[in-house]
């Protein structure tokens, strides 16, 4: 068992690497080796890598590529997806060809606001409080000035200022709940430096406040953070087209798939346990995107899988209908996104996602996001609801079952053309690996 290690952020990242080493693989010069294989061999480069956390060791890869042929609102995207599963992109790439002659993507954005909160107890006269804070609201956007008048300059700032009761949620816990416009930042420290403002601001004038007894004058602040769940931050992405022009698809008329379609949502509707795996699927297309362009990914899962909730019981976040022979497919989510700040100006492979998307705005980027949510939807959907997910899926994971089984480019030439027509499972696929191998033909 090791023991604690003390100061471990202040060692060289060679001792750090030694110190792991020793204390977890004995020594086995393995772990160095290939810790450092993966260091980027332009030393400045590495160097922004490594500052962009603590203690880091190296760099972890994920594939970076690229879904070409998105037709949304009437112009051409191919979108940038980092993502290690096999068949995301392919998904992607296959649901954006399927719309291109179908009318494309439309999107909209429905709002843009953000949240955040100070949290408080105060052990008085809810009444008293009310009017404190009638008081003092011009008081604490006047101290915040000085923070957003910046954001003003484009466009943003804070668009609402309210004093909620949680009395009836638990016992003397109150909240200043603000409103926040971020323009094209996602606004986390925008937002937070403002709330820091407010616990300040608050906490000094209920000190001099003379309408408070002495126990009120002590309100106590738990603490100051935005939220990241963001239902007034949301975008629509549609699909919409005759039933007509579905047909034939895997020998189907267009009805049927239309209708399965439709069946497969309303499942996910009533149903918490499929809901989850189909959103699932619509995160597989939002979260790459979301990771290329360099935006906080565990931000959106979080304010996506709760807006998901909020009618009460977990839901699916795409919905279809057929109404006067016209199928229509569409999602609606938050996203809190970014296009200014954070990373995206300098993790080189963020700025060039952003060049590749035409230097969207954060609008913008919510609407790409929302289509890249939706056709993988669209493509999960399509497969299960007509040859089953395992065919195209396990296309893809293929090469990863080959590549475990150490085939050789010819192995893999030979079995990828033997799976083209027919469904590989994993045991399959070993079994037909091992005869290849010992008779040199399958
Ligand atoms: C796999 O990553 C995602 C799916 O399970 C989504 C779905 O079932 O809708 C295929």
């Amino acid at each position: 068992m090791s023991t604690p290690i003390q100061g471990f952020s202040k060692l060289s990242k060679e001792e750090k690497i030694d110190w792991v080493s020793q204390t977890f693989t004995q020594g086995d010069p393995e772990t160095k080796n290939l810790l450092t294989q993966y260091w980027h061999e332009d030393k400045a480069l590495q160097k922004l890598h490594d500052e962009f956390i603590e203690n880091t060791l190296s760099n972890f890869y994920v594939p970076l590529g690229i879904a070409p042929n998105f037709l949304i609102n009437n112009k051409l995207y191919a979108i940038p997806m980092a993502i290690e599963e096999s068949s995301v992109v392919a998904a992607a790439s296959k649901a954006a060809k399927f719309w291109g002659t179908r009318g494309g993507f439309k999107t909209e954005v429905l709002g843009t606001e953000k949240i955040g909160q100070v949290h408080f107890f105060f052990q008085g006269d809810p009444k008293k409080l009310k009017a404190f804070f009638t008081h003092i609201k011009p008081i604490l956007l006047a101290d915040c000035a000085p923070l957003t008048a910046n954001m003003e300059k484009r466009g943003g700032g804070i668009s609402d200022l309210m004093l909620r009761d949680k009395t009836s949620d638990l016992a003397h816990y109150f909240q200043i709940h603000a409103v926040f416009q971020t323009a094209d930042a996602m606004g986390a420290n925008f937002i937070n430096s403002c709330l820091e403002q407010f616990a300040t601001s608050l906490k000094r004038e209920a000190q001099q406040y003379h309408g408070f007894s002495a126990e009120e004058q002590s309100i106590e602040v738990v603490m100051s953070i935005l939220s990241n769940y963001v239902p007034n931050c949301t975008v629509r992405a549609t699909v919409s087209c005759p039933v007509a022009d579905l047909e034939g698809i895997d020998g189907a008329s267009g009805v049927i798939f239309a209708q399965k379609m439709v069946q497969a949502v309303a499942i996910a509707k009533a149903e918490p346990h499929r809901a989850v795996t189909h959103n699932k699927g619509i995160m597989n297309g939002v979260d790459a995107v979301v990771l290329a362009t360099g935006n906080d990914f565990r931000a959106i899962e979080a304010g996506v899988h709760a807006y998901a909730a909020k009618d009460g019981s977990y839901s699916s976040l795409t919905h279809a209908s057929i109404e006067n022979g016209v199928f229509c497919f569409w999602i609606e989510l938050p996203l809190a996104l970014g296009t200014v700040g954070g990373l995206t100006n300098l993790h080189p492979l963020v700025k060039w996602s952003m060049a590749v998307l035409q230097k969207p705005s954060a609008k913008q980027l919510m609407e790409i996001v929302a289509v890249a949510g939706l056709a993988q939807n669209f493509a999960a959907l399509h497969s299960l609801v007509t040859s089953g997910i395992q065919k195209g899926h396990m296309k893809m994971h293929l090469l990863n079952i080959l590549n475990q089984l150490g085939a050789t480019e010819t192995e893999k030439v030979e079995l990828v053309a033997y799976y083209k027509d027919q469904t590989a499972t994993h045991s399959h696929v070993v079994s037909s690996f091992k005869t290849l191998r010992k008779n040199g033909s399958l």
